[in-house]
């Protein structure tokens, strides 16, 4: 699908991936561009930079996103795209309280729930649509930094799956976007794993990039990390290789911090003795 002349709504808008995604379907001609974000001055904000509609919404409650996606449909008389991206994150594994396992099942799962199930009645009338879930690298391999984020956002891809399944006959697309690191807010510099990941990490203009393209081809997954489709290829293929070389990843990000404070150290004191040899030279 182009984006060229289409009513496109897109949550968690107001910053990162969702902001970048939205600025480029204005590039790309749409007919509006909703920004949808629990934020809502910031949705605004974002909005009036980008030539977009700022609308403050909640994904984790139904009725907002119900009323997000009636309202868009009454005011320009279609919802062509519906990008479900809001998404958060928690470390931890399975001792991670239930309170955080319920929060990210509510906003990574059920807010994609919800917008099919507002979004896909008005697409069937259409005869058409595009649902893009945001999804992660974490949803089709894992996170290891985070059970309650690999959990959930594989729960996302199976949903985009079975969307993708039960209604491509019926004229709707779905596409699931798989990102490994993206430079934003998400990734907590403090945190081992996220420093990991922003190694590797795309910039949200070259994921909006990838979605553009992705979408041209109506393809289901997007990688914009190559690397993820291979490894998940090798997870296909070789399943207990893959867990076993993945078991191995803290044992090495560990072992490449400790190289970088290494290197940290041994440059500062380079720098010391430099500055001592300046201050003895002057
Ligand atoms: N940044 C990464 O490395 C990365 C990698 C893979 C997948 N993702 C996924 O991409 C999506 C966007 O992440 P990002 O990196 O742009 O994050 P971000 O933190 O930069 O932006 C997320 C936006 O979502 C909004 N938001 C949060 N909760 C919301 C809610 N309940 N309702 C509406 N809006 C809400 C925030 O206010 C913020 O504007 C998420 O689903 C995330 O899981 C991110």
């Amino acid at each position: 699908m182009d984006i060229d002349e289409r009513v496109c709504i897109v949550t968690g808008g107001a910053n990162g991936i969702g902001r970048a995604i939205a600025e480029r379907f204005v590039q790309e001609g749409a007919a509006q561009v909703v920004v949808a974000d629990i934020d809502g001055a910031a949705a605004q904000k974002t909005a009036a930079e980008i030539g977009a509609l700022g609308v403050a919404c909640d994904v984790g409650d139904e009725a907002q996103l119900a009323t997000l996606i009636g309202e868009t449909f009454e005011r320009t008389g279609r919802i062509d795209v519906v990008v479900s991206n809001a998404g958060i994150t928690a470390s931890g594994g399975v001792e991670a309280p239930d309170e955080d396992w319920q929060r990210l099942w509510q906003i990574n799962l059920m807010a994609h729930v919800y917008a099919a199930r507002a979004a896909v009645p008005l697409m069937l009338e259409q005869g058409e649509g595009y649902l893009l879930q945001v999804a992660s690298a974490a949803g089709v391999l894992t996170e290891i930094g985070s059970a309650p984020y690999s959990v959930t956002k594989h729960a996302a891809v199976s949903l985009a799956e079975w969307l993708s399944i039960q209604y491509r006959r019926k004229g709707l697309r779905v596409s699931c976007l798989c990102p490994a690191g993206v430079a934003t807010d998400f990734l907590d510099l403090d945190d081992p794993i996220h420093q990991f990941l922003h190694f590797s990490a795309k910039t949200p203009a070259e994921v909006a990039d990838s979605v553009i393209e992705g979408m041209r081809d109506e393809r289901f997954l997007i990688l914009p990390h190559p690397e993820v489709g291979e490894y998940f290829q090798f997870k296909g293929d070789q399943y207990d290789r893959w867990l076993h070389n993945f078991s191995k990843l803290p044992e090495k990000i560990a072992r490449r911090q400790r190289k970088m404070a290494g290197v940290v150290e041994e440059s500062q004191i380079r720098n010391s003795k430099s500055d001592t040899n300046s201050k003895l030279e002057t």
